[in-house]
């Protein structure tokens, strides 16, 4: 097939060429943007008077007969006219022919993909949120029912200090809120018109730019035509805000896959959200999980094959910034997938109370408080380590905890004890004494919840 750009060609394009050469395989996905972009960009050529506006009129109709020629499979795009831009305008002309020759006026395929690139990835972001959103709702959905919940908290994933599930999944809702917000952030810088850069350096016909802005929904026009068409910082910076995601879901993946092992054994995944063994007849395994975790890593390999696409990149536009798209589209349509199976992974797992208690109730959990106890009955902080500390040794050597000791042991310890220690060191205490903004108690907790719930 002769191109659209074949003028000063004598010969045809090698088949393994166009091959090689095209997107069409992975753009095609833009083609509702691509329509969008040319009927704002043709309607406003009718206005500025540089195109006849019955000429603008029918271009504008003829692409919507397009879209839904394409929406209703009606449309087979090809190879050798490279990607989605020149499939499309090709179609038009066949259908109106030299009108339709009209539309490419004062615009380069440079501008018309940092445009639709820009109009799918800010559909996405939008898509995207709600889709965050899924998965805070399912947190504080588990987390309302679970603010007396109290399990052990690790560090070095050593049992730590005792916490409820509610305080430790509202940790998770943290990070996931400021994800959404990045994502949002993203959808501010990206939120910039393009159109009017032509190929590098403008165009000299005139565009009325803020008109096309205002149509397509854009906040402003991009000031500068080479960094118009050779910005694509907002998808490496979409990227970089669904590795943070990602990132983010795996370590919950991580401790989802832990808590329901046996070892654990402190939640129960539903059936409908777990994977049987072909071999195993008892295995009931974590799979939603463990692929969550799984494809973060491709999520973290789009972020670096994006940043390394765009590194020592010449002004301006650049045939290798085609690579752009099956990145993010990958990241993008990764992240789409893991957020709802996470989020009803989560709203349906069974959470064993009895086994998080038993899991508080050893390991020591309420050793930092027993130091605070004698504390507050008038001892130095690290000679009341060093007092705990011992009681934690005698405790291992005598297989019991210390909450097990009799009044005449803790007195050997130091004669500060007196016996409200018991009321002291209950892990009931333990949690809801730390009340302070971000700790765990159940009141503190309920409040947190509360607010969010009223924020949406
Ligand atoms: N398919 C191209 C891309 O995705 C569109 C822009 C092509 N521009 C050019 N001058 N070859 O980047």
């Amino acid at each position: 097939m002769a191109k659209l750009w074949g003028g000063r060609f004598s010969k045809l394009t090698d088949a393994l060429v166009d091959d090689f050469n095209s997107s069409i395989r992975f753009d095609a996905r833009m083609y509702a943007q691509d329509i969008q972009g040319s009927q704002a960009h043709a309607e406003m050529l009718g206005r500025q008077g540089i195109i006849p506006k019955e000429d603008a009129q029918l271009i504008v109709k003829t692409l919507g007969e397009i879209k839904a020629d394409i929406e209703a499979g009606k449309v087979e795009f090809m190879i050798d006219a490279e990607d989605i831009h020149m499939n499309i305008e090709t179609i038009l002309i066949e259908r109106i022919g030299d009108v339709g020759k009209r539309l490419h006026t004062g615009r380069s395929r440079n501008d018309q993909v940092a445009l639709d690139i820009r109009l799918y990835l800010r559909d996405e972001i939008d898509n995207l949120v709600l889709d965050a959103e899924k998965i805070k709702q399912a947190l504080l959905l588990v987390a309302e029912k679970n603010l007396d919940t109290i399990m052990p908290g690790y560090t070095h994933l050593q049992k730590a200090q005792p916490i409820t599930l509610a305080h430790h999944l509202m940790a998770y809702y943290e990070m996931f809120k400021r994800d959404k917000e990045r994502l949002l952030d993203c959808r501010k810088r990206l939120n910039s018109m393009p159109l009017g850069s032509g190929a590098l350096a403008g165009t000299t016909y005139p565009l009325d730019r803020n008109f096309v802005a205002e149509k397509l929904g854009f906040e402003s026009i991009t000031v500068n035509s080479l960094d118009g068409v050779s910005d694509r910082d907002f998808v490496c910076e979409l990227a970089f805000d669904l590795s943070a995601l990602m990132m983010h879901l795996s370590r919950l993946a991580e401790e989802i896959i832990l808590w329901s092992s046996h070892e654990f054994s402190f939640i129960e995944l539903d059936d409908a959200y777990s994977t049987g063994s072909s071999i195993m007849p008892q295995k009931k395994n974590p799979d939603v999980a463990e692929l969550a975790r799984g494809k973060t890593g491709r999520v973290f390999g789009s972020l670096m094959g994006l940043l390394t696409v765009m590194k020592g990149l010449p002004l301006a536009y650049n045939k290798d910034m085609q690579e752009d798209k099956e990145q993010i589209f990958d990241a993008v349509d990764t992240v789409k997938m893991c957020l709802p199976v996470f989020a009803n992974m989560l709203t349906t797992m069974t959470v064993k109370r009895d086994a998080m208690l038993k899991g508080a109730k050893g390991g020591f959990t309420n050793a930092t408080d027993v130091a605070d106890y004698l504390v507050k009955n008038g001892l130095p902080f690290r000679d009341a380590h060093a007092v705990v500390g011992r009681m934690v040794a005698y405790c291992i050597e005598k297989d019991t905890v210390i909450d097990a000791l009799s009044m005449e042991e803790f007195l050997t310890f130091s004669p500060l004890f007196k016996e409200d220690i018991y009321e002291a060191i209950s892990l009931e205490t333990c949690v809801n004494q730390r009340k302070l903004i971000g700790g765990p108690a159940i009141e503190t907790m309920r409040k947190v919840i509360e607010n969010y719930k009223n924020e949406n």
